[in-house]
């Protein structure tokens, strides 16, 4: 039974660690949706991990590629679309998703992330003495980049997966995004706390 998003996908934005990818499988396992991850599907078409292409190639060519692929995914309809923290650099990429999605940004503080992160040895643009300070300056430089890209955001905080699936079903659903009625693993759900 299809959903009513006229875009057709939804993209998770925010920085490393906010929960973009799980969130993202719950959101799209619940909607009976596709679920993608860019990162991934970049190491499919690269046969590598993202951290060794970084050591290998740098940065620039991976926004090359992450441009790339994006372009591509954001013209999938009926996905849940997880990108790369960086996503949101690049202002065609911005606009890419906006465009083509309905965009989350998934609203963590740096000092949440770090709890999250402290022990990553993948995120290369963590590999660094004070990543709790890499992280701050990234968020710094990000938070309004995630904004502009985003339709809705959602202030992570600690809640659960399931709690943060259900604050974005609502927001969709308040926006009119998506007809409750057509989710129907969704009735019963909980309810998020008051702002
Ligand atoms: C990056 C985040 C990573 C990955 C790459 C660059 C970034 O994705 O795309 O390492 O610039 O913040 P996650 O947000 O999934 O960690």
């Amino acid at each position: 039974m299809p959903l009513t998003i006229p875009a057709g996908s939804i993209a998770l934005v925010g920085m490393p660690g906010c929960g973009k990818s799980t969130v993202g499988r719950h959101l799209a396992r619940l909607l009976g949706w596709r679920f993608i991850d860019s990162d991934h599907e970049i190491e499919r078409q690269i046969g590598g991990s993202v951290r060794a292409y970084f050591e290998q190639h740098g940065e620039a060519a991976f926004r090359e590629l992450e441009q790339q692929t994006l372009t591509t995914l954001c013209q999938h309809t009926q996905t849940v679309l997880a990108t790369g923290g960086g996503a949101v650099l690049r202002q065609a990429n911005r606009q890419a998703l906006k465009s083509g999605c309905e965009v989350v940004y998934l609203r963590s503080k740096p000092e949440e992330l770090f709890r999250r992160l402290r022990h990553d040895t993948q995120r290369p643009l963590l590999q660094v003495k004070d990543p709790l300070r890499r992280l701050r300056d990234l968020f710094r430089e990000r938070d309004p980049l995630y904004r502009d890209a985003a339709h809705f955001v959602i202030e992570t905080g600690r809640p659960s997966v399931p709690t943060l699936v259900n604050m974005i079903l609502m927001q969709l659903e308040l926006a009119g995004v998506i007809d409750p009625a057509q989710v129907p693993s969704t009735v019963g759900r909980v309810l998020p706390p008051q702002a």
